[in-house]
């Protein structure tokens, strides 16, 4: 199972400065609930702009075409199909971003799980691909915050 998720804005941005836009406790909450004990993969960008760096009790999978380079706590490949050779079949990878990871995995995702942000941001310099027909919404939660705009966790399989 291949998972994409996603913390999209109105107008499908999703960074800018190599930084999130929003800090939305929930969602921060879901995506650790969703993914701990399972297998995270990332654009060398994202995970450079992890706070801390790698995510705890996860397997973390950086993509980058440099192959001298290495990460603590992380494993590092050069290309998505030595990635998909590397993952066992009952293992669980998402797919976490950025914008360049997004775009290459689309085609191999089974399913989305997208934070839909109701707002638009001022600045933005990365964006999510569009999210086509073939993308139905199997389950859709919606939340208005007072710390951050109001929020939807849509979950999306073909
Ligand atoms: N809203 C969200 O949910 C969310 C989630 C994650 C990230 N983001 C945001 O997205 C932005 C970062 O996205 P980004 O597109 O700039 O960077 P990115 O996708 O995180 O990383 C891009 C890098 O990944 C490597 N790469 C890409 N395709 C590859 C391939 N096929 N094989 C091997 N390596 C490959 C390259 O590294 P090398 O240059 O080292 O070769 C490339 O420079 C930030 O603003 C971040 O905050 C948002």
């Amino acid at each position: 199972m291949i998972t994409i998720i996603v913390a999209i804005a109105e107008n499908g941005a999703i960074g800018y400065k190599n930084e999130l836009l929003y800090r939305i406790s929930a969602d921060l909450k879901r995506f650790k609930a969703l993914t701990t004990g399972h297998t995270v993969l990332m654009g060398r960008k994202t995970f450079l702009s992890l706070p801390k760096g790698a995510l705890p009790n996860r397997r973390n999978v950086v993509l980058t075409r440099d192959s001298s380079i290495q990460f603590e706590g992380a494993e590092t490949f050069t290309s998505i199909d030595s990635v998909l050779a590397s993952v066992r079949e009952d293992e669980q990878l998402f797919i976490i971003g950025g914008a360049e990871i997004y775009k290459q995995t689309m085609a191999i995702a089974d399913k989305l799980e997208v934070t839909l942000v109701h707002d638009v941001p001022s600045e933005a310099d990365a964006y999510f691909p569009e999210i086509t027909d073939e993308w139905k919404e199997v389950n859709r939660e919606d939340f208005n915050s007072e710390e951050s705009p109001a929020y939807s966790f849509i979950t999306y399989s073909r």
